[in-house]
């Protein structure tokens, strides 16, 4: 069987493949899937690798883009190939606040905590008689070279595309673990359970669920899952989900936030292509989710891209002039999203974009050969919009006043990397939470690693699930009229 030798950051990975398939397939395979905003249609040429060996000649869209495309490049024979450093693991978001001891641990010796996200896959490895985290593994989701979101995703699978979801998403999973069990020197058979979190979408996608009762009116889930299932010989348990849009992710991530836990009135966002935002107030946790749109993530943005060296990730104002800050100081090549708001706060406040969102300027410059043009602004204020309002609709729901709310949590890999002050200052947040946040990284994770290392949680999980009490946002007169509201940035003090 021909053999690919695939480098990422100085590391080597090697993969077999029969046949003569496309790169990105085998890419996926091994865990290593690229970004594949268009589909992997050839057309976005973010999916750029170098190669050599046995492959196919350049086909048109690879001259175009002037660079060898995992999308488009056929593998013939044994071949090598260098993934971009924009790979790299720490771009995807596996850190949360707060470990998990070993208390008491579900069976087995080794066993996996698993974050399956709409964009991205984390894991992490533990050792379940000592608690000891052994070995993290990352990668992109390959099913978003099917579609980007999830109702994208859902479409495909009722469009017979079911199996082959299913497929790219256990593959990924598959060589993920193989290699945090390789890093950390354990045999295949040594890995026994798993705690899988993700949206409704994904565990359904994941085990094979015919997701049509989430693509049509009421939107119901058919299966909120928190049960065990086999996967591919191994026990894996599925956190239970709040609704068909309010997944097992958000119910592991309330549980690491521990907000259920307390008398006080709490918020949790995670903020993404999907918003899901949960209020905590007097036993009842109010929840709902509203779709912002994939422009936080860089996506539908003139110049937008991935947490990339070069991508712009921090935009300022010092002596009325507009400063940025690349990753990696490499040479500026784009922008991604907390650059994006950065930005936006910044020509607010200079008064180069209106409250309404008009500016007079076709290109609103941050750096050299670097731009926002009016309909990058326009993305932004929508997906804004939609988060707003679907606080300040939760907040309508409880009968909360900002000032109730003691803790915002804010979950998710975007929330990471935002900058609280610019968030604020667009109106993406209620500026009288702005401090009031915290920060908890991929929450999702942390608290299917909590579930993995003690299972007197699981009770804790079940009760979260059964306080859940969900806010429609389609078609609701408050969201939509805190909506249109929220479509303006707010002024200065
Ligand atoms: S060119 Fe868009 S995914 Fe390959």
């Amino acid at each position: 069987m021909p053999k690919l030798i695939i480098w990422q950051n100085g590391k080597r990975h090697d993969a077999r493949f029969e046949g003569a398939p496309v790169l990105s397939q085998v890419l996926a395979q091994a865990g290593l899937a690229l970004p594949q905003p268009c589909g992997g249609r050839g057309r976005c040429g973010k999916c750029r690798v170098e190669a050599q060996g046995e492959i196919s000649p350049s086909n048109a869209f690879e001259q175009k883009a002037g660079s060898r495309l995992s999308c488009q490049l056929m593998l013939r024979g044994d071949a090598e190939v260098f993934l971009p450093a924009s790979q790299e693991m720490a771009q995807i978001q596996l850190e949360g606040e707060g470990s998990a001891g070993a208390l008491s641990p579900m069976p087995g010796h080794i066993g996996a905590a698993v974050d399956i996200g709409t964009t991205t896959l984390g894991l992490k490895l533990y050792d379940l008689k000592t608690g000891e985290h052994l070995a993290s593994a990352a990668a992109v989701n390959p099913q978003t070279a099917v579609a980007a979101d999830v109702m994208g995703r859902i479409g495909a699978a009722l469009e017979g595309g079911q199996q082959r979801l299913q497929r790219l998403v256990e593959d990924a999973l598959q060589g993920l673990l193989h290699q945090a069990l390789k890093e950390a020197k354990q045999p295949e058979t040594a890995l026994e359970t798993l705690v899988i979190a993700g949206n409704t979408t994904m565990l359904y996608l994941l085990t094979g669920k015919n997701p049509l009762t989430l693509s049509r009116a009421p939107f119901e889930a058919d299966h909120l899952f928190g049960v065990w299932e086999d996967l591919q010989g191994r026990r894996a348990y599925l956190p239970p989900c709040m609704n068909a849009f309010v997944g097992a992710d958000i119910t592991c991530a309330v549980l690491a936030s521990g907000m259920c836990e307390r008398g006080d009135t709490a918020l949790l966002a995670d903020v993404g292509t999907n918003g899901e935002i949960a209020l905590w107030k007097d036993g009842v946790l109010h929840v709902a989710s509203t779709a912002a749109g994939p422009a936080f993530e860089g996506a539908g943005i003139h110049m937008g891209s991935g947490s990339v060296p070069g991508a712009i990730d921090s935009v300022w104002v010092e002596e009325g002039m507009i400063r940025a800050h690349t990753i990696g100081s490499a040479k500026p090549i784009g922008m991604c999203g907390s650059g994006l708001i950065d930005a936006i706060a910044a020509l607010l406040d200079l008064g180069l974009v209106e409250d309404t969102g008009a500016t007079d300027e076709d290109r609103l410059y941050l750096a050299e050969g670097v731009y926002l043009i009016p309909q990058d602004i326009r993305h932004v204020q929508l997906a804004k919009a939609a988060i707003a309002a679907g606080i300040r609709t939760l907040m309508y729901e409880a009968k909360v006043r900002p000032e109730d709310i003691t803790r915002l949590y804010l979950a998710g890999g975007f929330g990471s990397h935002l900058d609280i002050k610019s968030a604020a200052r667009i109106g993406l947040i209620p500026r009288e939470l702005a401090d009031k946040v915290s920060v908890i990284g991929n929450a999702s994770l942390t608290g299917a690693a909590r579930l993995l290392l003690d299972t007197h949680q699981l009770d804790a999980l079940t009760r979260i699930a059964q306080r859940s009490r969900h806010v429609s946002l389609g078609g609701n007169p408050w969201f939509n009229e805190a909506y249109m509201e929220e479509m303006l940035f707010p002024g200065l003090d």
